[in-house]
């Protein structure tokens, strides 16, 4: 059995006796006029599919006579497959993929009227897609009028996303396995980038070097949009323009993150344009890897990562006071969240089919801790702004170094260490490639 069988079966197993869960995959997005986005799958239907294709829907139907799992999916058609590429049809369907049974996805509404006449209950992702609600309301709106004919619609409407989510959260061994791969190639990714950077280069061209190595080893597609950014673009923290010149004397921050087989990987490293470090940028840089190593270091079952954000809280606040970046007290400049004028975000985030992946982090009170097989990163960042309201040698300067991790048994691993990130390696790695080329 297939881990995309496995988890049909794991999901069919959590549904209520007589029920049916809809799970729709991506649509096709023009970009203009009659060219396409590239596609790419939802998430939750190819971690239950592993189907590449637009047009679809799996229903997994789960009664007392039979448990089962169908595909609807685009018809073979020879023209529009010389056009526009391979369809699987529905035999290969049951055959390759091991559904119960495929039908073509046109007749999706007769095949739902039939199945969902009786059930007590209807699975899907509840107000996540219009065109979903729409096909869905159209076929229990049917049935309600149907009642005279002996027509029952579903009184149950259950959101199919925490079941799913939560399976989602944990990873199996094998999408680790693909978690580590995407962590290794986008590794690679950014050690081209600072092999390759070089004063006067456009961000854009640093950009198509880092995704440019992705390719090389094997993963044709970023799993969200690199950030390549020199000096004060590295302030804002989702910069994706990537227009502006690299120059003598900037730091550049590149966040990029390859997918592999579907699995994203998502680092982030600062590092200077010229290959060293002024002293301002390496006492910030310094600040922000301490932050970064001894958060890494908290990561372990039964810890919550609001508690690791908390305690990189801390030492930012201390180490901001002793370079007289900030003044007054801890506590107060904590407690009044004084120190989100230089960092603003949190400390990581699930990592997985998603790049910010889903799953429940519970709520502030009474946050989800981490679990063995949970995929973090740990980013935390410092970002000194020109309008800040600080000495002149800190202004300008954006840090964040951000690393995938895997929560296991007894402690963590880190999924992405094969890019440098102390300050020796860094400027080690950027004067070698200088020297050798
Ligand atoms: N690349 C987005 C993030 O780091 O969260
Ligand atoms: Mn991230
Ligand atoms: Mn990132």
């Amino acid at each position: 059995m297939s881990a995309f069988q496995d988890r049909r079966m794991q999901f069919l197993t959590q549904m209520d006796n007589n029920s049916l869960a809809v799970f729709p995959a991506s649509p096709e997005k023009i970009r203009s006029n009659d060219t396409e986005y590239p596609f790419r799958q939802n998430s939750d239907f190819y971690y239950l599919t592993g189907f590449n294709e637009p047009d679809a829907c799996l229903l997994l139907i789960n009664k007392p006579e039979f448990q089962k799992a169908v595909l609807f999916n685009r018809k073979k058609d020879k023209k529009a497959e010389v056009w526009h590429g391979y369809r699987l049809g529905q035999s290969a369907a049951v055959s390759v993929l091991g559904f119960d049974a495929a039908y073509e996805i046109d007749e999706l509404h007769k095949h739902l009227l039939e199945l969902a006449n009786g059930l007590t209950a209807l699975y899907f992702p509840i107000f996540q897609d219009p065109d979903l609600d729409k096909i869905l309301s159209n076929v229990i709106n049917e049935l309600r009028e149907g009642k005279r004919k002996g027509q029952n619609a579903p009184t149950s409407y259950i959101d199919s996303l925490p079941i799913l989510h939560e399976m989602r959260l944990i990873k199996s061994e094998g999408e680790i396995a693909l978690l580590s791969e995407a962590a290794e190639i986008s590794a690679a990714g950014h050690v081209r980038a600072m092999q390759q950077c070089s004063v006067g280069m456009w961000e854009y061209q640093l950009q198509a070097e880092v995704e440019h190595e992705f390719a090389l080893q094997g993963a044709p597609h970023v799993a969200y949009n690199s950030i390549v950014a020199g000096g004060e673009n590295g302030c804002i923290l989702h910069y994706t323009e990537n227009k502006g010149k690299l120059r003598d004397g900037d730091l550049v921050l590149i966040d990029a993150g390859a997918e592999y087989q579907g699995y994203a990987g998502d680092i982030t490293r600062t590092f200077p344009v010229n290959g060293v470090f002024s002293e301002a940028q390496a006492t910030l840089y310094q600040l922000v890897l301490d932050i970064q190593i001894s958060a890494i270091s908290q990561i372990k079952p039964g810890v919550a990562l609001r508690d690791v954000n908390k305690n990189a809280v801390k030492q930012l606040v201390d180490g901001l006071l002793e370079l007289g970046i900030l003044e007054g007290e801890r506590d107060a400049l904590i407690e009044e969240e004084v120190y989100k004028d230089f960092y603003m975000h949190g400390i990581g985030h699930y990592l997985g089919l998603d790049v910010h992946d889903v799953g429940d982090s519970g709520t502030a009170d009474n946050p989800r801790l981490l679990e063995a097989g949970m995929v973090v990163t740990v980013e935390p960042g410092l970002y000194i702004s020109a309008s800040a309201n600080v000495d002149d040698i800190w202004k300008k300067i954006g840090i964040r170094i951000e690393d995938d991790v895997l929560v296991t048994e007894f402690g963590a691993e880190v999924l992405s260490a094969d890019v440098p990130k102390s300050i020796n390696e860094i400027e080690a790695l950027m004067a070698d490639a200088k020297k050798y080329g």
